[in-house]
């Protein structure tokens, strides 16, 4: 299965597909990885001799070029799936219908619960006992398509934000491995 997995941050659930990858663990290549900004994510991908680009909203003249744009960057690699891995952007309906029923994001919550970019602080607000991660497809309501898998983390008493993230991340790394590793056993006709 050819991916393009697209980035924004420190790239831990890159590395942990890399790793994979790499290991011969998941029948996975990694064609691409592409960011909305130089990030940490992208050093990874370069530092593992992988193909990466850039495509800036503000190197564009509004958000529907930047997801024309976008769109044309991923398709040039011609994926099988891509994988959003802590990709903090919001891509319009355009190229969710590019690529329908292949894009697949990984969320620090158990969807539907806390949805959006603040999902760690908005769970522990709600002082919920038990979180975790969703690894879905991606449709064009937000956060929104089929579940296709999920793992729970319990809340801690004295949890702050950044600890309970680096638990759920945990989990999140092993989950969308082993999801990837199960959708590479049946690659959609492009
Ligand atoms: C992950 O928890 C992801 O779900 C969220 O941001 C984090 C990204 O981490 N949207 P990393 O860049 O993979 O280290």
């Amino acid at each position: 299965m050819r991916i393009v997995v697209m980035v924004s941050g420190s790239g831990t659930n890159l590395q942990a597909v890399l790793d994979a990858v790499r290991a011969g663990r998941i029948d996975v290549e990694i064609a691409a990885v592409g960011a909305d900004k130089p990030c940490r994510g992208l050093e990874r991908a370069e530092a593992a001799g992988i193909t990466t680009f850039l495509v800036r909203p503000a190197d564009h003249p509004d958000r529907t070029r930047w997801n024309r744009a976008l769109q044309e960057a991923v398709a040039a690699h011609a994926p099988d799936r891509v994988l959003f891995a802590g990709f903090m952007r919001i891509v319009d309906a355009e190229f969710v219908e590019a690529f329908r029923g292949r894009i697949v994001n990984t969320h620090p919550s158990l969807l539907p619960s806390f949805p959006g970019a603040h999902a760690v602080r908005d769970a522990l607000a709600h002082g919920v006992k038990v979180t975790g991660v969703t690894v879905h497809e991606v449709v064009a309501d937000v956060d929104a398509g089929p579940i296709l898998a999920q793992a729970a983390v319990p809340v801690q008493e004295e949890d702050t934000e950044a600890q309970l993230h680096e638990r759920i991340k945990a989990a999140e790394r092993q989950l969308l491995v082993d999801a990837l590793g199960l959708l590479a056993r049946s690659v959609p006709a492009r």
